[in-house]
């Protein structure tokens, strides 16, 4: 199937499977064309302020309420609960392919959280590792869903249509949104933050002015695509935290047409435009960042996807690696593929690492003692992606996190070899 795509951010999309299926001029017709049921899909209360709310009109062979009672499936998500909290930083090595038939729910870890699941607000971060198609559909009832493939090209089969993503482009898929994720390859492996606040968006570019950092119209919702299957599905849905599952008669995949805001979308993080210095020194690292969900206090985050692409370096006279930091903001970095510049190795693709608030990190020893001793001159980093989530709560491991053996034991260890530089006599 070749796939198409609507292009833009929170634009009012529009998109038919069938001529005429979308009702003109008004959502909900006494009769909706074709004999379709009509849904809205929101995505925000109601009342939120019209440039930030998102819905979606559908127009569905059966509308969703059309299903039995939800039953608590004996299988829940792997990680299991919250460990103990801590401040120490740490480090894991890329969690092993599946071995055993495994689907990407099956697959899904919980590493990382910063709040219960019934609260509107704060992020839960999994990694995925899949061998096998879905043949159920899933939705999440606790979030939005930022999904980074590491390795494997996902089919994400959606109410509103189909996208396919490769490793080097993101999907993000509203919270309650139905979907079924199909390998293009033998085994997937990634990434999930789970937004449990306000829906991502474009940041503010500020003094950048109305260009720059990930352009509007580079991500891509899907066309209307139904299926209109009279087979049983099984329908899985995440509600706080846990696992429920149905039976249905038929694909709840089956939107004819629909129109709205409140959407699937991917962006392909090759098209980032990347901005940096082309003096002394560098900026922040939220020069990176390509979508935000924002609190309610100006400025402060519930998560920041931030990412770390192919770049020049040409700072002169400048400690030209991330520097030295500690921050109010917590940060769960994963990496891509290519070598992250703060570390020389340790950091793997597929692996991750959690530094919280004020917890101090920065490039390793032996980065440091490279980066203020090599001559410097224009410099491209080049076939990398790694990418930071960053949240303003803390995140605490889940117990999976805290004793799985991929946890590096000795993460510290890669700062202890910073030398002594320290001479009063030499200015
Ligand atoms: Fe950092």
């Amino acid at each position: 199937m070749n796939l198409e795509y609507l292009s833009g951010f929170g634009n009012e999309f529009a998109s038919e499977a069938l001529p005429g299926a979308l009702p003109v001029g008004q959502n909900s017709p006494q009769k909706a064309p074709y004999g379709l049921y009509t849904e809205l899909f929101s995505g925000t209360a109601f009342t939120m302020v019209r440039s930030e709310a998102r819905r979606t009109w559908l127009y569905r062979i059966q509308p969703s309420a059309n299903h039995p009672a939800f039953v608590k499936l004996e299988r829940q998500l792997a990680g299991g609960p919250l460990g103990a909290v801590t401040p120490n930083r740490l480090r894991w090595n890329p969690l092993e392919l599946p071995s055993e038939p495994t689907d990407f729910i099956e697959g899904l870890v919980g590493m990382v959280a910063n709040c219960a699941s019934e609260k509107p607000a704060g992020i839960s971060i999994y990694h995925y590792r899949a061998n096998r198609s879905m043949a159920r559909v899933f939705f999440n009832a606790d979030g939005e869903l930022l999904i980074v493939p590491e390795q494997g090209r996902l089919r994400i089969a959606t109410e509103l249509g189909v996208l396919e993503v490769e490793p080097l482009e993101i999907v993000v898929l509203p919270r309650g949104l139905k979907f079924r994720v199909e390998l293009l390859d033998a085994q997937a492996r990634g990434y999930v933050a789970e937004n449990h606040g306000a829906p991502l968006r474009l940041p503010d570019l500020g003094p950048i002015g109305s260009n720059g950092l990930a352009n509007p119209r580079d991500f891509l919702s899907p066309v209307a695509h139904y299926e209109d299957l009279k087979q049983p599905t099984t329908l899985v849905q995440k509600f706080l935290g846990e696992l429920w599952a149905c039976e249905l008669d038929h694909s709840p995949l089956n939107v004819v047409a629909w129109h709205g805001n409140n959407v699937p979308y991917k962006y392909d993080l090759r098209r980032f435009n990347t901005i940096g210095t082309v003096s002394f020194d560098h900026p922040d690292p939220s020069i990176f960042t390509v979508l935000t969900s924002p609190t309610s206090v100006h400025g402060l985050a519930n998560l920041d996807f931030v990412i770390f692409p192919p770049r020049w370096m040409v700072a002169e006279n400048t400690f030209r690696p991330p520097w030295f930091h500690r921050n109010l903001m917590n940060e769960y970095m994963g990496l891509i593929q290519g070598v992250y510049d703060a570390k020389a190795d340790g950091f793997l693709p597929g692996g991750a690492s959690l530094h919280s608030c004020m917890s101090a990190h920065g490039p390793d020893g032996e980065t440091c003692t490279k980066a203020i001793n090599v001559e410097l001159a224009p410099h491209k980093i080049d076939n990398t992606m790694a990418f930071m989530f960053e949240t303003s709560q803390v995140l605490r491991p889940t117990q999976f996190a805290l004793e799985c053996p991929q946890l590096q034991p000795a993460y510290d260890a890669c700062w202890a070899s910073l030398p002594a530089t320290f001479n009063p006599n030499r200015r």
